[in-house]
């Protein structure tokens, strides 16, 4: 079936020296890994963390990219500048970038775009705020979300994507949804995505849940059918529980 895909987002988080020495315990702890191993990290991070993981099973992975080829778009990094760092994998849309920087569903979709025209493969975030959820607007939500991200791609192109189910109330918090309103919205998403693009493609899009995530609540998490893996934010800053994150079954 699908395989699992831990991802570590560092957001604004490690110098140079300090990424090294991350992924240098990271090296030999998660060799064993029988899921896909992912570092998201600070584009100043890219070639200390390249070189730190050369010939290991830990890819690299951005947290963002801009959608326009090149032009004048001061600050920013193109797919093919992501790419040639040696970049895999890209945060599309991550719900601090909707909350602090303006991103929209839009522009998460043309982000995408550019993403997988690039050969790279997009971690699209998505996920409800907590009054949409006590309001019970979250599958309207976490569809829309989806959807719009997804828009103009293949079939074979949302195959090979990969979306994280997010709850915006949980990251950063402490707060994780249960095992199964975890497991439940990510089938609300999977369901989505197979009346727009079919059975074969929803069986094949892995989907991250991401919020909290530690090695205390991963096993209960990775064991929902519908739960493909993890976006780890405050507990991938640390080898040993990043280490227990991705060796979740082990
Ligand atoms: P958290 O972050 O694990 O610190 O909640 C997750 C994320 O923002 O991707």
């Amino acid at each position: 079936m699908r395989k699992a895909i831990i991802a570590g987002n560092w957001k604004m988080n490690k110098t140079p020296a300090e990424a090294a020495e991350l992924v240098k315990a990271l090296v030999p702890a998660v060799k064993d890994a029988d899921c896909d191993v992912v570092v998201c990290v600070p584009a100043t991070d890219f070639a200390a963390v390249k070189e730190a993981a050369e010939g290991s099973n830990i890819k690299l992975g951005a947290q963002n990219v801009h959608f326009a080829k090149s032009g004048a778009f001061t600050g920013e990094l193109s797919a093919d500048m992501l790419k040639a760092c040696g970049v895999e994998y890209v945060v599309i849309g991550h719900s601090e970038r909707r909350q602090y920087f303006g991103e929209t569903d839009k522009t998460v979709n043309a982000r995408v775009r550019a993403c997988v025209a690039a050969g790279m493969t997009p971690i699209i975030c998505v996920g409800e705020l907590k009054d949409e959820r006590e309001t019970g607007y979250t599958d309207i939500i976490v569809e829309y979300q989806t959807l719009m991200a997804l828009h103009g791609l293949s079939n074979d192109e949302v195959k090979a994507s990969v979306i994280a189910y997010e709850p915006v109330w949980a990251i950063g918090t402490g707060l994780t949804a249960t095992d199964e309103q975890a497991n439940e919205t990510i089938g609300v998403i999977r369901k989505a995505i197979e009346r727009k693009y079919g059975k074969d493609v929803s069986d094949a899009v892995r989907i991250q849940y991401g919020g909290s995530m530690n090695p205390g609540n991963v096993k209960g998490l990775m064991a929902q059918p519908e739960i493909d893996g993890g976006l780890i934010g405050g507990a991938s800053l640390k080898a040993p529980d990043f280490t227990s994150v991705v060796l979740y079954n082990k």
